[in-house]
C-alpha cells in the first residue's frame, strides 16, 4: 500500500470515511493525516456506533494509528477536544504547530455575511479563517495553550513513516468539485482540494505517493448553493432512494445520477491511480453487504465497467453497505 492520497471525486459526501476507515482495519497504517476542516464531516461505521467525524481522521478505527492534523489544515479546538474525547485518541493525536485556528468570530462571519450566505457555506468559519491566514493574521496551533500537549511537526513525522517502509493514508476532504481552483466557483470551499492539494497540506511531495485513490459515489449529491448537472427533483430522488441529509449540518442534498464525463476529468486532475465506488447497494440493492466481486449483480458489474472504461482507471473498491467492511476489496486485479 505504501503512502495513498485518498481524494473525492465530485462535490463531497463519498463516503471518503468509510473507505479510509476500511483501509485503516486492513492495511494497518502506522500514520494517517487528516487534511482540510471542521467543515467536511467524514462518517465511520464502526463497532455499533456511528461517528462524524470533523477533525479526527477517519483511520482511528486502527489502533495503533498514529493520527495527524496538517500544517494546511483549520483548527476548530472545541470540535477538536470533543471528538478526541469521543474517539478515545488522546495519547496518539498530533496537531502541527502550524495549522491555524478557526476563532468564534470566524464563524460568526462566516453565518452572518450575505455573500457567504448565498455561497451556502456551512457556517463553521473556516472561509473567514482562511482568509485571516491568507493576510498573515491568524493564530496558529503553537499559540494555544489548550494545544499543547498536541503539538508536533507532521511533514516530519509522516515523511519518516514513508522512509521506514510503513503504510500512511493522507485523508482528503470534500471532493474536487469543491475546489477553490478546480470547482463550480464561486460555489466552492476555500481552498483546493485535489489530491496534490492534500499532499501539499501534509507536507508530502508528489514523488513520495504510491497511489492516489479517487472515491466516487454510485449517484452523485451536493449541499448548498451552485451547479448540479442532472439534478433530479427531491422526489424522484426519494422514489430511488438517493434522498440523503448532510452528516455535519443535517441539511438536505441534492442529487443527480453518476456524471461519466464529469468522472473522467476529475480522475484526471487528480492523478488517480484507482477508483472506489460507494454505495452501489443504492443503486443496485441485490448487491447489499456483498463482499465478492462474484457476489455482484450483473448490472453492477456493467456499472463498475463503464466507470473503468470512461476513467481508463481500475475500481478497487466497491461500497456496499454503511460498514466499515461492508466492501468488495479488487486489488487482486491490480
Ligand atoms: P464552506 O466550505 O463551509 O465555506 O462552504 C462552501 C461550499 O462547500 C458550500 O456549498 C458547502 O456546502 C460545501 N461544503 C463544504 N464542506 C463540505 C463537505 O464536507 N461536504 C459537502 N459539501 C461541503
Ligand atoms: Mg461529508
Amino acid at each position: 500500500m505504501g503512502c495513498t492520497v485518498v481524494a473525492g471525486a465530485f462535490w463531497g459526501d463519498e463516503g471518503k470515511g468509510k473507505i479510509i476507515s476500511y483501509l485503516a482495519l486492513k492495511d494497518k497504517p502506522s500514520v494517517c493525516v487528516r487534511t482540510g476542516s471542521v467543515n467536511a464531516a467524514h462518517t465511520v461505521h464502526f463497532e455499533g456506533k456511528r461517528y462524524a467525524l470533523h477533525m479526527v481522521p477517519a483511520a482511528f478505527v486502527y489502533d495503533k494509528c498514529r493520527l495527524l492534523i496538517g500544517p494546511g489544515a483549520n483548527v476548530h479546538v472545541g470540535q477538536f477536544l470533543r471528538e478526541v474525547e469521543e474517539t478515545g485518541v488522546e495519547g496518539r493525536i498530533g496537531v502541527d504547530e502550524q495549522a491555524s485556528i478557526i476563532e468564534p468570530t470566524h464563524s460568526e462571519v462566516d453565518k452572518s455575511n450575505g455573500h457567504l450566505r448565498s455561497l451556502g457555506t456551512t457556517g463553521w468559519g473556516v472561509g473567514p479563517a482562511v482568509q485571516e491566514r491568507a493576510k498573515r493574521s491568524a493564530r496558529l496551533a503553537r499559540d494555544l495553550v489548550e494545544l499543547k500537549r498536541f503539538l508536533g511537526d507532521t511533514a516530519e513525522e509522516v515523511n519518516f513513516a514513508i522512509d521506514a517502509g510503513t503504510n500512511v493514508i493522507l485523508e482528503g476532504t470534500q471532493g474536487l468539485m469543491l475546489s477553490l481552483y478546480h470547482g463550480s466557483y464561486p460555489y466552492v470551499t476555500s481552498r483546493d482540494t485535489s489530491a496534490a492539494a492534500i499532499c501539499s497540506e501534509a507536507g508530502v511531495g508528489p514523488s513520495r505517493v504510491d497511489t492516489v485513490l479517487v472515491v466516487y459515489k454510485a449517484f452523485i449529491t451536493r449541499v448548498g448553493a451552485g451547479v448540479l448537472p442532472g439534478e433530479l427533483s427531491k422526489e424522484d430522488a426519494a422514489r430511488r432512494g438517493w434522498f440523503e441529509t448532510a452528516a455535519g449540518t443535517g441539511r438536505e442534498r441534492r442529487s443527480a445520477p453518476f456524471d461519466f464525463d464529469l468522472a473522467r476529468k476529475v480522475a484526471k486532475i487528480h492523478g488517480a491511480t484507482q477508483a472506489a465506488i460507494t454505495k452501489l447497494d443504492i443503486l443496485y440493492p441485490r448487491c447489499k453487504n456483498a463482499t465478492s466481486y462474484d457476489a455482484l449483480s450483473e448490472d453492477a458489474k456493467e456499472f463498475i465497467g463503464k466507470v473503468e472504461k470512461t476513467t481508463s482507471i481500475p475500481v478497487t473498491f466497491v461500497g456496499t453497505g454503511p460498514g466499515a467492511l461492508d466492501i468488495v476489496d479488487r486489488r487482486e486485479i491490480l
